[in-house]
């Protein structure tokens, strides 16, 4: 990792976005990850992990919209960017990978040419030079038969094999800033176990820093430096992977942690929070779990939970919690 100087390579600040002017899916958002680091987002289906991803190099679809705050990525503000300046740090400094590699990678196009994508249009190679340095890339991400496997069509691969295609198309064009939304979500267990140790490689070979979006708690530990927790629109905790896993704070990272302990566990009925998430578009006074927190459940009517936004607290192990009932 860097020297605390060095700008991060991500710095999110009191970002909102919504839909259209009017409500919305994510408030407040502050993220940082500095140069080598892996932050895992975290939390429910619905909670906005996506949308906070695609915000971040303005790729949110219509009428989703960033309405406040800015992100920068290796010092460059990217929020009020011209389109130029957009594209050269998509096409320079970030990388993404999906759930689905099969329905991002082009059906009709042979793999390598696809991975070599990026240098023909942001690094101005040639077509052999692409296709020679994307059989280099596909090597590089484990895939047998490079040279043969470039002359593949999609439908051809195995869905790790794809999700691998993906991860070498992300890194072609040599990026500062890896983000993974759900990228093994979509695979058995093995497979899912041989991408996340390819991530890590990767990580420290290249002093990558990655964005790993997931709802699995299970695949955190073994990846993640810090965890940040999102519920309905906000982030609610955050904090060094070690600690948040050994000793959340917020109510809901505890039941999630909880949840995927049992769901490990094999237990049938217990797997999952009770209650849902809140859709967007209803309103919620004070802190947005409080629906579904035991904790504001057992106070006494009028509590504080049910009426204001909790303020953030910055606990003695170093997490940053948005609870009423977090102690500094
Ligand atoms: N294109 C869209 N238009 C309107 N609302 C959207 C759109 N995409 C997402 N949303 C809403 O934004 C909220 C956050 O969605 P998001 O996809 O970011 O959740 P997520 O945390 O990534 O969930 P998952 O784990 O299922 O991928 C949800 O309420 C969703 O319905
Ligand atoms: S602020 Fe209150 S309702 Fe919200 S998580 Fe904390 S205890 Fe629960
Ligand atoms: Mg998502």
């Amino acid at each position: 990792m860097t020297s605390p100087n060095e700008a991060p390579c991500l710095k999110v600040e009191n970002l909102d976005i919504s839909i259209g002017d009017a409500v919305a899916v994510a408030r407040g958002i502050n993220l940082e990850i500095r140069r080598g680091e892996t932050v895992a987002l975290v939390g429910e289906s619905g909670s906005g992990k996506t949308v906070t991803a695609l915000s971040l190099i303005d790729l949110l679809p219509p009428p989703l919209r960033v309405t406040r705050g800015s992100v920068s990525i290796c010092g460059q503000e990217i929020t009020h960017a011209t389109p130029d300046v957009l594209n050269r740090i998509r096409g320079n400094r970030v990388g993404m990978i999906f759930q689905q590699p099969a329905s991002m990678l082009d059906p009709s196009c042979r793999v390598g040419r696809q991975v070599g994508e990026a240098l023909r249009l942001h690094r101005r190679a040639s077509r052999g030079e692409a296709f020679e340095r994307a059989v280099e890339l596909l090597r590089e991400v484990g895939i047998p038969e490079a040279g043969r496997r470039a002359r593949s069509f999609a439908h051809q691969l195995s869905g790790g094999m794809a999700q691998r295609v993906m991860i070498a198309a992300a890194l072609s064009s040599d990026p500062d800033l890896l983000i993974a939304d759900e990228p093994t979500t979509a695979l058995d267990v093995t497979v899912q176990a041989q991408i996340l140790g390819l991530l890590e490689k990767e990580k420290k070979q290249r002093t990558l820093s990655i964005l790993l979006i997931t709802h699995d708690l299970s695949i955190v530990s073994a990846v993640a430096d810090r965890v940040v927790v999102m519920y309905a629109g906000g982030i609610v905790e955050e904090g060094p992977v070690a600690t948040i896993m050994r000793a959340p704070q917020h109510p809901y990272t505890k039941a999630l942690i909880d949840c995927s302990l049992m769901r490990k566990a094999g237990s049938g009925d217990l797997e999952s929070i009770p209650g849902t998430i809140p859709p967007p578009t209803r309103s919620i006074p004070g802190c947005r779990f409080h629906p579904r927190c035991p904790h504001a459940l057992a106070r006494s009517k009028g509590s504080v939970c049910a009426s204001d936004e909790p303020v953030a607290t910055r606990t003695a192990d170093g997490h940053l919690v948005h609870c009423w009932a977090a102690e500094p």
